[in-house]
Protein backbone atom coordinates (compact mmCIF):
# COMPACT_ATOMS: atom_id res chain seq x y z
CA UNK A 1 0.00 0.00 0.00
CA UNK A 2 0.98 3.70 -0.81
CA UNK A 3 2.30 5.68 1.77
CA UNK A 4 0.17 8.76 3.21
CA UNK A 5 0.84 11.95 1.70
CA UNK A 6 1.32 14.77 4.30
CA UNK A 7 1.29 18.43 2.60
CA UNK A 8 2.25 21.72 4.69
CA UNK A 9 1.92 24.47 2.78
CA UNK A 10 4.04 26.86 4.92
CA UNK A 11 7.58 26.06 6.11
CA UNK A 12 8.07 28.15 8.79
CA UNK A 13 8.05 27.81 12.46
CA UNK A 14 5.29 25.62 12.89
CA UNK A 15 5.54 24.04 9.27
CA UNK A 16 9.06 22.47 10.29
CA UNK A 17 7.80 21.44 13.20
CA UNK A 18 4.94 19.36 11.62
CA UNK A 19 7.36 17.92 9.33
CA UNK A 20 9.57 16.81 12.37
CA UNK A 21 6.55 15.14 14.22
CA UNK A 22 5.08 13.56 11.35
CA UNK A 23 8.42 11.88 10.05
CA UNK A 24 8.90 10.90 13.79
CA UNK A 25 5.20 9.69 13.64
CA UNK A 26 5.50 7.43 10.48
CA UNK A 27 2.21 9.73 9.54
CA UNK A 28 3.44 9.57 5.95
CA UNK A 29 5.41 11.24 2.96
CA UNK A 30 5.70 14.80 3.65
CA UNK A 31 6.02 17.79 1.21
CA UNK A 32 7.03 21.06 2.61
CA UNK A 33 5.81 24.20 0.23
CA UNK A 34 6.43 27.70 1.11
CA UNK A 35 6.87 30.66 -1.25
CA UNK A 36 10.59 31.75 -0.03
CA UNK A 37 12.96 29.66 -2.24
CA UNK A 38 15.71 27.64 -0.40
CA UNK A 39 13.38 27.32 3.22
CA UNK A 40 11.84 23.99 2.42
CA UNK A 41 13.90 22.69 0.43
CA UNK A 42 16.91 23.17 3.39
CA UNK A 43 14.17 22.15 6.18
CA UNK A 44 13.20 19.26 3.83
CA UNK A 45 17.06 18.09 3.83
CA UNK A 46 18.14 19.10 7.44
CA UNK A 47 14.70 17.00 8.30
CA UNK A 48 15.74 13.57 6.09
CA UNK A 49 19.09 13.80 7.59
CA UNK A 50 16.94 12.69 11.19
CA UNK A 51 15.94 9.72 9.13
CA UNK A 52 19.09 7.22 10.05
CA UNK A 53 19.12 8.42 13.40
CA UNK A 54 15.64 8.04 14.11
CA UNK A 55 14.98 5.47 12.09
CA UNK A 56 12.46 6.48 9.36
CA UNK A 57 12.66 6.37 5.77
CA UNK A 58 9.38 9.04 5.11
CA UNK A 59 10.45 10.88 1.74
CA UNK A 60 10.84 14.53 2.72
CA UNK A 61 10.84 17.25 0.00
CA UNK A 62 10.64 20.51 0.06
CA UNK A 63 9.51 22.62 -3.13
CA UNK A 64 7.92 26.24 -4.41
CA UNK A 65 5.68 24.45 -6.83
CA UNK A 66 2.06 23.60 -5.88
CA UNK A 67 2.48 21.33 -8.22
CA UNK A 68 4.32 18.80 -5.61
CA UNK A 69 1.23 18.61 -3.37
CA UNK A 70 -0.67 16.53 -6.29
CA UNK A 71 -3.02 14.25 -4.54
CA UNK A 72 -1.90 14.47 -0.92
CA UNK A 73 -4.10 12.73 1.67
CA UNK A 74 -3.91 15.37 4.38
CA UNK A 75 -2.86 18.95 4.20
CA UNK A 76 -1.91 21.92 6.63
CA UNK A 77 -1.82 25.33 6.53
CA UNK A 78 0.29 27.55 8.50
CA UNK A 79 1.30 29.91 5.32
CA UNK A 80 0.98 33.51 6.32
CA UNK A 81 2.40 35.90 8.90
CA UNK A 82 2.25 34.78 12.54
CA UNK A 83 2.36 37.87 15.66
CA UNK A 84 4.82 39.96 16.62
CA UNK A 85 4.04 41.20 20.27
CA UNK A 86 1.53 43.88 20.33
CA UNK A 87 -0.60 42.48 17.61
CA UNK A 88 -3.83 40.58 17.79
CA UNK A 89 -4.60 37.67 15.75
CA UNK A 90 -7.01 39.83 14.19
CA UNK A 91 -4.41 42.23 12.80
CA UNK A 92 -2.86 39.59 10.50
CA UNK A 93 -6.19 39.50 8.77
CA UNK A 94 -5.38 41.64 5.62
CA UNK A 95 -1.96 39.78 4.74
CA UNK A 96 -3.27 36.42 5.02
CA UNK A 97 -6.29 36.31 3.80
CA UNK A 98 -4.21 37.21 0.41
CA UNK A 99 -2.23 34.04 1.47
CA UNK A 100 -5.16 31.71 1.88
CA UNK A 101 -6.99 32.81 -1.88
CA UNK A 102 -3.34 31.56 -3.28
CA UNK A 103 -3.34 28.76 -0.96
CA UNK A 104 -6.84 27.61 -1.61
CA UNK A 105 -6.52 27.96 -5.37
CA UNK A 106 -3.39 25.73 -5.03
CA UNK A 107 -5.07 23.19 -3.31
CA UNK A 108 -8.17 23.17 -5.28
CA UNK A 109 -6.25 22.67 -8.46
CA UNK A 110 -4.10 19.61 -7.06
CA UNK A 111 -5.43 18.24 -4.02
CA UNK A 112 -9.17 18.12 -4.13
CA UNK A 113 -9.81 15.12 -1.96
CA UNK A 114 -7.49 16.31 1.05
CA UNK A 115 -8.49 16.85 4.34
CA UNK A 116 -6.97 20.07 4.86
CA UNK A 117 -6.14 21.35 8.73
CA UNK A 118 -5.66 25.20 8.66
CA UNK A 119 -3.98 26.39 11.21
CA UNK A 120 -2.94 30.43 10.25
CA UNK A 121 -4.41 33.51 11.98
CA UNK A 122 -6.94 34.61 12.26
CA UNK A 123 -7.88 31.13 13.08
CA UNK A 124 -12.17 31.25 12.54
CA UNK A 125 -11.83 33.49 9.39
CA UNK A 126 -8.93 31.84 7.89
CA UNK A 127 -10.05 28.38 7.70
CA UNK A 128 -13.60 30.01 6.44
CA UNK A 129 -11.98 32.11 4.09
CA UNK A 130 -9.77 28.75 2.73
CA UNK A 131 -12.82 26.90 2.60
CA UNK A 132 -14.25 29.12 0.07
CA UNK A 133 -11.51 29.46 -1.98
CA UNK A 134 -10.85 26.29 -1.99
CA UNK A 135 -14.48 25.25 -2.69
CA UNK A 136 -13.43 21.59 -0.84
CA UNK A 137 -16.71 19.93 0.83
CA UNK A 138 -17.23 21.85 4.75
CA UNK A 139 -16.32 18.47 6.38
CA UNK A 140 -12.97 18.37 4.77
CA UNK A 141 -11.72 21.75 5.85
CA UNK A 142 -11.31 22.00 9.52
CA UNK A 143 -9.47 24.88 12.00
CA UNK A 144 -7.33 23.84 14.34
CA UNK A 145 -7.75 25.74 17.74
CA UNK A 146 -9.26 23.98 20.44
CA UNK A 147 -7.12 21.39 20.27
CA UNK A 148 -4.49 23.65 21.19
CA UNK A 149 -6.37 25.92 23.50
CA UNK A 150 -7.89 22.88 25.45
CA UNK A 151 -3.75 21.57 25.81
CA UNK A 152 -3.01 25.10 27.74
CA UNK A 153 -6.27 25.05 29.60
CA UNK A 154 -5.20 21.07 30.55
CA UNK A 155 -1.10 22.00 31.41
CA UNK A 156 -2.62 25.08 33.99
CA UNK A 157 -4.85 22.73 35.48
CA UNK A 158 -2.58 19.82 35.70
CA UNK A 159 -0.26 22.23 37.61
CA UNK A 160 -3.04 23.94 39.86
CA UNK A 161 -4.03 20.40 40.89
CA UNK A 162 -0.61 18.58 40.74
CA UNK A 163 -1.97 16.09 39.31
CA UNK A 164 -0.20 14.26 35.91
CA UNK A 165 -1.68 15.95 32.36
CA UNK A 166 -3.24 12.57 31.57
CA UNK A 167 -5.95 12.48 34.77
CA UNK A 168 -6.89 15.99 32.77
CA UNK A 169 -9.74 16.87 30.47
CA UNK A 170 -10.44 20.53 29.49
CA UNK A 171 -12.62 21.71 27.42
CA UNK A 172 -12.60 24.84 25.27
CA UNK A 173 -15.58 25.91 23.23
CA UNK A 174 -15.91 29.49 20.74
CA UNK A 175 -13.04 31.24 18.44
CA UNK A 176 -9.69 31.05 19.00
CA UNK A 177 -9.27 34.34 20.45
CA UNK A 178 -9.52 36.24 23.34
CA UNK A 179 -13.05 35.58 23.30
CA UNK A 180 -12.78 31.71 23.73
CA UNK A 181 -14.51 29.85 26.23
CA UNK A 182 -13.22 27.38 28.47
CA UNK A 183 -16.06 25.50 29.72
CA UNK A 184 -15.00 24.75 33.49
CA UNK A 185 -17.96 22.59 33.81
CA UNK A 186 -17.32 20.43 31.63
CA UNK A 187 -13.24 20.18 32.47
CA UNK A 188 -12.56 17.73 34.63
CA UNK A 189 -9.54 15.94 36.84
CA UNK A 190 -10.13 12.00 36.79
CA UNK A 191 -13.68 12.31 35.73
CA UNK A 192 -14.26 15.14 38.78
CA UNK A 193 -15.46 18.08 37.20
CA UNK A 194 -13.57 21.54 38.11
CA UNK A 195 -16.53 22.72 40.29
CA UNK A 196 -16.83 20.02 42.57
CA UNK A 197 -12.62 20.14 42.99
CA UNK A 198 -13.84 23.51 43.86
CA UNK A 199 -16.24 22.36 46.58
CA UNK A 200 -13.27 19.83 47.76
CA UNK A 201 -11.52 22.68 48.72
CA UNK A 202 -8.28 21.56 46.02
CA UNK A 203 -8.40 24.88 44.44
CA UNK A 204 -10.95 28.24 44.52
CA UNK A 205 -13.07 29.99 42.22
CA UNK A 206 -10.53 33.08 41.97
CA UNK A 207 -7.20 30.83 41.12
CA UNK A 208 -9.60 28.99 38.47
CA UNK A 209 -10.97 32.40 36.60
CA UNK A 210 -7.59 33.55 36.54
CA UNK A 211 -6.47 30.08 34.65
CA UNK A 212 -9.25 30.81 32.80
CA UNK A 213 -7.89 34.09 31.99
CA UNK A 214 -4.24 33.03 31.51
CA UNK A 215 -5.81 30.32 29.06
CA UNK A 216 -7.44 32.60 26.93
CA UNK A 217 -4.69 35.03 26.32
CA UNK A 218 -1.85 32.07 26.48
CA UNK A 219 -1.00 32.67 22.77
CA UNK A 220 -0.46 36.28 23.86
CA UNK A 221 1.94 35.32 26.62
CA UNK A 222 4.14 33.24 24.69
CA UNK A 223 4.71 36.06 21.68
CA UNK A 224 5.48 38.86 24.85
CA UNK A 225 8.32 35.95 26.09
CA UNK A 226 9.39 34.99 22.16
CA UNK A 227 9.35 38.72 21.13
CA UNK A 228 9.87 37.92 17.15
CA UNK A 229 6.89 34.95 16.67
CA UNK A 230 4.32 33.19 18.05
CA UNK A 231 4.26 29.59 19.71
CA UNK A 232 4.91 26.53 17.40
CA UNK A 233 5.94 23.70 19.51
CA UNK A 234 2.22 22.80 21.06
CA UNK A 235 0.05 24.58 18.20
CA UNK A 236 2.07 21.72 15.95
CA UNK A 237 1.58 18.65 18.19
CA UNK A 238 -2.34 19.88 18.11
CA UNK A 239 -2.19 19.82 14.24
CA UNK A 240 -0.44 16.48 14.26
CA UNK A 241 -3.01 14.97 16.31
CA UNK A 242 -6.01 16.27 13.99
CA UNK A 243 -4.28 14.75 11.14
CA UNK A 244 -3.63 11.47 12.63
CA UNK A 245 -7.68 10.99 13.81
CA UNK A 246 -8.50 11.25 10.48
CA UNK A 247 -5.60 9.16 9.27
CA UNK A 248 -6.73 6.45 11.58
CA UNK A 249 -10.44 6.97 11.62
CA UNK A 250 -9.77 7.67 15.34
CA UNK A 251 -13.56 8.88 16.05
CA UNK A 252 -11.49 11.58 18.27
CA UNK A 253 -13.97 14.02 19.96
CA UNK A 254 -12.09 17.15 19.51
CA UNK A 255 -12.40 21.08 19.66
CA UNK A 256 -12.26 22.46 16.40
CA UNK A 257 -12.76 25.14 14.60
CA UNK A 258 -15.75 23.48 12.27
CA UNK A 259 -18.32 25.41 9.94
CA UNK A 260 -21.59 25.16 11.55
CA UNK A 261 -25.55 24.87 9.72
CA UNK A 262 -27.27 25.65 12.95
CA UNK A 263 -26.03 23.91 15.57
CA UNK A 264 -25.47 26.03 18.38
CA UNK A 265 -27.80 28.44 16.99
CA UNK A 266 -25.20 29.56 14.26
CA UNK A 267 -25.12 29.00 10.32
CA UNK A 268 -22.66 29.40 7.66
CA UNK A 269 -19.71 30.24 10.45
CA UNK A 270 -16.54 28.47 11.58
CA UNK A 271 -16.71 28.17 15.10
CA UNK A 272 -14.55 25.99 17.75
CA UNK A 273 -16.97 23.26 18.84
CA UNK A 274 -16.67 19.49 20.14
CA UNK A 275 -16.30 17.44 16.33
CA UNK A 276 -15.92 13.58 15.60
CA UNK A 277 -12.94 13.22 13.34
CA UNK A 278 -12.27 9.95 11.60
CA UNK A 279 -12.03 8.91 7.83
CA UNK A 280 -14.99 11.34 6.38
CA UNK A 281 -13.06 14.20 7.95
CA UNK A 282 -15.70 16.10 10.30
CA UNK A 283 -18.20 13.24 10.82
CA UNK A 284 -20.14 15.05 13.45
CA UNK A 285 -20.68 18.62 15.07
CA UNK A 286 -21.59 17.32 18.98
CA UNK A 287 -24.01 20.49 20.65
CA UNK A 288 -23.24 20.03 24.54
CA UNK A 289 -25.97 21.59 26.72
CA UNK A 290 -24.51 25.11 27.82
CA UNK A 291 -25.65 26.93 30.56
CA UNK A 292 -26.63 31.13 30.45
CA UNK A 293 -22.79 32.04 30.94
CA UNK A 294 -21.35 29.58 28.61
CA UNK A 295 -24.04 30.04 26.11
CA UNK A 296 -23.54 34.33 26.30
CA UNK A 297 -19.81 33.57 25.84
CA UNK A 298 -20.10 31.90 23.17
CA UNK A 299 -22.37 34.57 21.32
CA UNK A 300 -19.53 37.06 22.04
CA UNK A 301 -16.92 34.94 20.02
CA UNK A 302 -19.62 34.06 17.79
CA UNK A 303 -20.19 38.23 17.05
CA UNK A 304 -16.53 38.50 16.91
CA UNK A 305 -16.02 35.87 14.25
CA UNK A 306 -18.63 37.43 12.13
CA UNK A 307 -17.05 40.54 12.49
CA UNK A 308 -13.52 38.77 10.76
CA UNK A 309 -15.84 37.71 8.03
CA UNK A 310 -17.11 41.00 7.20
CA UNK A 311 -13.61 42.55 7.10
CA UNK A 312 -12.91 39.66 4.82
CA UNK A 313 -16.06 40.54 2.18
CA UNK A 314 -14.60 44.77 2.54
CA UNK A 315 -11.17 42.88 1.58
CA UNK A 316 -11.90 40.61 -1.15
CA UNK A 317 -15.40 40.90 -2.88
CA UNK A 318 -15.54 37.07 -4.27
CA UNK A 319 -15.99 36.89 -1.13
CA UNK A 320 -19.37 38.83 -0.64
N1 LIG B 1 2.33 30.60 0.50
C1 LIG B 1 3.07 29.72 1.22
N2 LIG B 1 3.79 30.08 2.29
C2 LIG B 1 3.78 31.36 2.64
C3 LIG B 1 3.02 32.34 1.95
C4 LIG B 1 2.28 31.91 0.82
N3 LIG B 1 1.55 32.75 0.10
N4 LIG B 1 3.21 33.54 2.57
C5 LIG B 1 4.05 33.31 3.61
N5 LIG B 1 4.39 32.00 3.66
C6 LIG B 1 5.28 31.31 4.57
C7 LIG B 1 6.44 32.15 5.06
O1 LIG B 1 7.44 32.23 4.08
C8 LIG B 1 6.87 31.39 6.31
O2 LIG B 1 7.87 30.44 6.01
O3 LIG B 1 4.59 30.95 5.78
C9 LIG B 1 5.59 30.68 6.74
C10 LIG B 1 5.09 31.14 8.10
O4 LIG B 1 6.01 30.75 9.03
P1 LIG B 1 6.36 31.61 10.36
O5 LIG B 1 6.48 33.05 10.00
O6 LIG B 1 7.49 30.93 11.04
O7 LIG B 1 5.02 31.49 11.22
P2 LIG B 1 4.52 30.27 12.13
O8 LIG B 1 4.97 30.50 13.52
O9 LIG B 1 4.83 28.99 11.46
O10 LIG B 1 2.94 30.57 12.13
C11 LIG B 1 2.19 30.48 10.93
O11 LIG B 1 0.15 30.00 12.09
O12 LIG B 1 -0.42 30.09 14.35
C12 LIG B 1 -0.46 30.74 13.12
O13 LIG B 1 -0.45 33.05 13.80
C13 LIG B 1 0.30 32.03 13.18
O14 LIG B 1 -0.64 32.83 11.14
C14 LIG B 1 0.52 32.28 11.72
C15 LIG B 1 0.74 30.88 11.16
Amino acid sequence: MARNKIALIGAGNIGGTLAHLAALKGLGDIVLFDVVEGVPQGKALDLSQCGPVEGFDAKITGTNDYADIKDADVIIVTAGVARKPGMSRDDLLGINLKVMKAVGEGIKANAPNAFVICITNPLDAMVWALREFSGLPHNKVVGMAGVLDSARFSHFLAEEFQVSVKEVNSFVLGGHGDTMVPVVEYSTVAGIPIPDLIKMGRSTQERIDAIVQRTRSGGGEIVGLLKTGSAFYAPATSGIAMAEAYLYDQKRLLPCAAHLTGQYGVDNLYVGVPVIIGKDGVEQVVEIELDAAAKANLQVSVDAVKELLVACKGIDNSLA
